[in-house]
């Protein structure tokens, strides 16, 4: 059959709060046209973020029962433990309240001024996590990765040249290499199997260790089950196991795959490192066998593993999302393709050419698919990266809008809506005005700036 089925039926149902485009006006000149400060019950479908808005399962209600709440040694933590080495099977496995705990503390351990850590491409907690330690983080993904347009099927390569060449130079200064799967910061592109082997190659010359930031694992999975030389007879579950086996640890956050509302973690082989990172774990997060989580929170990631890697999810979830994209690719929205495996990014950049980079088409196309529908997305162009330290701005290399998909969340009747909600917005696209900040803070602007139309 052509079409892929939601792999789930209803179980519990929230309300969705219908407005008019009159009251959506209003309560977007309200949050000063950012789309951080609109109340959540005033959006219709929302796909700012897919960190930790999914829907958990049936089973993973019933593993909350579960929960043991011991401060100390707690069977939950150790469900936890054995269900991430199911698919990661390493040494040392340490819960954190989120991903960007795991990235503090083991930034914390390994970082400081002059080091250097190299990823494919950073996500922005990673690289303030990698910069508040006065280190330097340096993104080094392939040429493709940078062209919206390429049809590479693996996008979210490192470029193993430039690491290499990197290495060369400065080995002394890298205390880890880091890959980013799926790249987030890159469109939710995938690295395949030969890039990770690749790139430990190069490490294991120069004796550096290898880390994963694994938020969308599976989803990378899945791109090497459906396009990687061999891979496609294999269960997803032992591509898993081959990623694992090329790295030293991993930092994770687990509001992504995991299918955790909250929750997170680092894991390592190295006891010494391991050892360190448990003393700053105790200092922000808790005791090692819960780390700042719920014995009831360790179980639903427990049980949000095993559910991560079902092939008919997968399956699903990869193919609605490139349902998304290949629809507003008919109604003329220009994105970045190929699709990713848990966003949409659209090119606001492409659509709005009458718009000057400094005056946000990016914001523009946002707030105009929220007045339209109630649909909200996130800014991701000259917004969030234009402004420098000085106080000046220059253009973002793109303005994009990501339509993040929470998983398991919204049917495809909610797809088909967003779609005509940007085919509204096409059609309409060069009556859209830029915008001009008129109050921002001195960094992470994107989320509190107030904005005024032109
Ligand atoms: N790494 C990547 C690749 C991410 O996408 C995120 C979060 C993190 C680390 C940090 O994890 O939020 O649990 O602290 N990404 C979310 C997003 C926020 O919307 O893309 P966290």
């Amino acid at each position: 059959f052509r079409t892929i089925i939601e792999p789930f039926r209803i179980h519990s149902v929230e309300p969705l709060r219908m407005t008019t485009r009159a009251e959506r006006e209003v309560a977007v000149a309200k949050a000063g046209y950012n789309l951080f400060q609109v109340d959540a019950q005033d959006v219709l479908i929302d796909l700012l973020t897919d960190s930790g808005t999914g829907a958990m399962s049936r089973d993973q209600w019933a593993a909350i029962q579960r929960g043991d709440e011991s401060y100390a040694g707690s069977p939950s933590y150790f469900r936890f433990r054995d269900a991430v080495r199911a698919l990661f099977p390493f040494e040392h496995v340490i819960p954190t309240h989120q991903g960007r705990a795991a990235e503090k503390i083991i930034f914390g351990v390994l970082g400081g001024p002059g080091k250097l850590v190299p990823n494919n491409t950073h996500f922005d907690t990673t690289r303030a996590n990698v910069e508040f330690t006065g280190a330097e983080a340096v993104d080094l993904v392939i040429a493709e990765g940078r062209d919206p347009r390429s049809q590479h099927p693996f996008k979210g390569n490192m470029d193993v040249e430039a690491l290499q060449a990197l290495l060369a130079e400065r080995a002394d200064d890298v205390p880890v290499v880091f890959m980013t799967i799926t790249n987030n910061s890159g469109g939710g592109q995938p690295v395949s199997l030969a890039n990770l082997r690749a790139v430990r190659e190069v490490c294991d010359r120069y004796g550096k260790l290898l880390f994963l930031d694994a938020c969308r694992f599976a989803e990378n999975a899945w791109f090497i089950h459906e396009r990687e030389d061999g891979q496609a007879g294999r269960e997803v579950a032992d591509i898993v196991h081959d990623i694992a086996s090329l790295a030293d640890g991993m930092t994770m956050s687990a509001k992504k795959d995991p299918m955790g509302n909250i929750g997170g973690w680092l894991a390592m082989n190295d006891d010494e490192l391991a050892s360190q990172c448990r003393s700053l774990l105790i200092l922000t997060e808790g005791f090692p066998t819960y780390g700042g989580l719920a014995g009831r929170d360790l179980e639903a990631l427990a049980q949000g593993l095993t559910e991560a890697v079902d092939h008919d999810y997968l399956r699903y979830r990869i193919t609605s999302t490139a349902y998304l994209g290949d629809a507003l690719q008919r109604v003329g929205m220009p994105i970045l393709s190929p699709t990713g495996g848990h966003a949409v990014y659209l090119d606001a950049r492409a659509l709005l050419p009458h718009i000057d980079p400094l005056h946000y088409p990016g914001q523009a196309l946002a707030i105009a698919l929220y007045e339209a529908g109630g649909v909200r997305s996130c800014e991701i162009g000259t917004v969030m990266f234009g402004r420098r330290p000085d106080g000046s701005e220059v253009p973002a290399p793109l303005d994009l809008v990501r339509l993040a998909i929470p998983r398991r969340t919204y049917t495809q009747s909610h797809i088909d809506y967003v779609i005509e909600v940007c085919e509204q917005v096409v059609a309409a696209a060069g009556d859209l005005r830029g915008y001009r900040i008129i109050d921002e803070p001195p960094a992470l602007r994107h989320f509190t700036a107030t904005f005024e139309p032109l």
